[in-house]
C-alpha cells in the first residue's frame, strides 16, 4: 500500500516536471521564450566583443560561453506546441517539423558546447573561428523558422 502511493507520487511528479507550460498563458509563453532568445543573442554579442579584442576582460570568456550553452538548452522546450499565438515571429513550421527544429536547436547546443571546452582548456584563438559556426546555427534556425 505504502509501495503503491509512492508509485503515484513518483509518476505525477514526474508529470508535473514535464508538463511545460500546460499551465501557462500563450502570451507570457511567446515572451518568455523570446527573452530567452534575447539572452541567447546578448551572450553571442559579447563573445564576439572579446574575441575581437575589443574587450579585454580574459576571465569572462567562460561565464558568457556558458550562459550562452545553457541557455541553448531550453531552446528547444521553449516551443511548446499551441504557443503559436499571439506576437510571435515563431513559424507554424515549427510545430510540424520539430524534429527539423530541435535538431537545429541541437546544433546551437553542440557548438556552444564546443566553445566552453575550448575556453576552459585557454584555446582561445580558435573561438572566433567556433563562433561562426554558432552564428550560421542561429541563422539555419531562424532562416526556416523564423519570420521576416
Ligand atoms: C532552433 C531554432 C533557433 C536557434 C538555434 C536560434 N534561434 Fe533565435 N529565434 C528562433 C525563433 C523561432 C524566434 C522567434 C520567437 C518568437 O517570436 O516567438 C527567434 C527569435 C530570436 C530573436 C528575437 C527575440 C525577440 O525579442 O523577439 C533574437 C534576437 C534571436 N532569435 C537571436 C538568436 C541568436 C543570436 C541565435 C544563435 C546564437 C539564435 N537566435 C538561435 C529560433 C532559433
Amino acid at each position: 500500500m505504502k509501495h503503491s502511493i509512492l508509485m503515484i507520487f513518483f509518476c505525477c511528479s514526474v508529470f508535473y516536471s514535464s508538463a511545460s507550460f500546460s499551465e501557462d498563458d500563450s502570451e507570457d509563453v511567446i515572451k518568455y521564450r523570446q527573452n530567452t532568445m534575447k539572452v541567447i543573442s546578448m551572450h553571442y554579442k559579447s563573445l564576439k566583443l572579446l574575441s575581437a579584442g575589443r574587450i579585454t576582460q580574459p576571465e569572462q570568456w567562460l561565464p558568457q560561453a556558458q550562459g550562452l550553452n545553457n541557455m541553448a538548452k531550453i531552446v528547444s522546450a521553449s516551443f511548446p506546441e499551441g504557443s503559436d499565438f499571439g506576437e510571435t515571429d515563431a513559424k507554424e513550421a515549427i510545430w510540424e517539423n520539430k524534429t527539423d527544429f530541435n535538431k537545429k536547436a541541437d546544433a546551437l547546443i553542440k557548438f556552444s558546447g564546443q566553445l566552453v571546452s575550448l575556453i576552459e582548456k585557454g584555446e582561445q584563438k580558435q573561438v572566433s573561428e567556433l563562433l561562426r559556426e554558432v552564428s550560421q546555427s542561429c541563422k539555419d534556425c531562424h532562416k526556416r523558422y523564423r519570420e521576416k
